[in-house]
């Protein structure tokens, strides 16, 4: 079964076709990240316009990088939330009226349970119960899969998803957007020397990253001899370049620690055959390494799928249409942020 994935709900319009949810048969991604670059994070309006002129000449790629017409197409599979409200309109918008036009089945799928969908790509035997752990610029969610179907949330974000965290962290101690990869690269050259507590949620498995935040911004103010009141986008300026990697060290270390705790806590508890890492922030290598070091059987997408893309969705449609009837594509069920 063929099935070609849409995504758009952030700044990536990707599209992509998968057979049996396994395949990848063409993946094309194009990224607005140079755009939003120049502000520092994804700015909604720019980022909805941006799909809208992509949409097309992305999807035509994917088929024809696939070597595939219309005809050789089984379904459609799209994110459908969550996401930006504006991002959103335009991928699910272009998967509805490709259903209706080409008559094709239509599954609209969640995107944070699609990250996890990512590692069937590169593994092929998955051996279940899985416990995954999604991090990705807008979400942080533990997810336990008793087979490909079936899924309970254990933990999620209760306010900034790690990315985001990554992400603001690097703008406050003067480094690069996307801020992860910045800061990972940042940190290898640092010491994680600053100690920042760690959060406790009123759920075990929940997320909490503002505080650990709040907390590198402190330690930055504190290091160019100013207080709480000296605001944030000027820090960089007066930090040494000792200081801003010293800080992206000690940030990273304490959110890898974290991630790492609170898997381990659920690993535990529910003893799954296989642990999963999926989204953005997996690409991250010493987070991988953390995981490997404590996770007997671990399986990670490869790095091309870790962020967004469309091959997981379809993936994830696949998949989906095991247990589910195609969905109508009249009807609107797209969850916005
Ligand atoms: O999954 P993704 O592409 O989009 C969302 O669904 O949000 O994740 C993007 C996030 C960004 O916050 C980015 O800074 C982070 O993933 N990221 C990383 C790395 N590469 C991307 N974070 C830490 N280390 C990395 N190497
Ligand atoms: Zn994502």
């Amino acid at each position: 079964m063929k099935i070609l994935g849409i995504e758009s709900s952030c700044d990536e319009t990707a599209a992509a076709i998968v057979e049996d949810g396994t395949k990848v048969l063409s993946s094309v991604v194009n990224s607005q990240v140079k755009i939003h670059a120049k502000y520092g994070g994804v700015v909604p309006e720019i980022a909805a316009r941006s799909h809208i002129e992509a949409i097309n000449p992305v999807i035509n790629q994917a088929l024809a990088e696939a070597n595939l017409s219309w005809d050789d197409i089984d379904a459609i599979a799209v994110t459908n939330g969550p996401g930006l409200s504006g991002s959103l309109l335009v991928g699910t918008l272009a998967a509805r009226t490709l259903a209706v036009i080409k008559n094709k089945p239509f599954y609209p799928v969640d995107h944070i349970l699609s990250h996890f969908y990512a590692n069937f790509l590169s593994n092929n035997q998955i051996e279940f119960p899985v416990l995954s752990l999604t991090v990705s610029g807008g979400h942080s969610q533990l997810v336990l899969f008793k087979d490909q179907h079936t899924s309970q949330i254990l933990g999620s974000t209760t306010d900034d998803a790690v990315g985001e965290a990554f992400d603001k962290v690097a703008k406050v101690i003067g480094l690069s957007y996307p801020g992860g990869p910045a800061i990972e690269q940042a940190a290898k050259s640092g010491q994680s020397k600053f100690r920042f507590t760690k959060p406790r949620t009123q759920n075990k498995y929940d997320f909490s990253f503002s505080g650990l935040k709040t907390a590198v911004l402190r330690q930055a103010q504190a290091q160019i001899g100013q207080d709480y009141s000296f605001p944030s986008f000027k820090i960089a300026q007066h930090l040494s370049k000792q200081d801003q990697l010293d800080l992206a060290a000690s940030f990273q270390a304490t959110a890898i620690d974290i991630l790492t705790n609170k898997t381990k806590l659920a690993y535990d508890q529910y003893q799954p055959k296989t642990v999963a890492l999926a989204g953005g922030v997996s690409a991250n290598k010493a987070l991988r390494d953390s995981f490997q070091q404590q996770f007997p059987k671990l399986i990670m997408p490869n790095f091309q799928f870790c962020t967004d893309n469309a091959a997981m969705v379809a993936a994830h449609g696949f998949f989906w249409s095991q247990v589910n009837q195609s969905a109508n594509p009249y009807q609107s069920d797209i969850k916005l942020n």
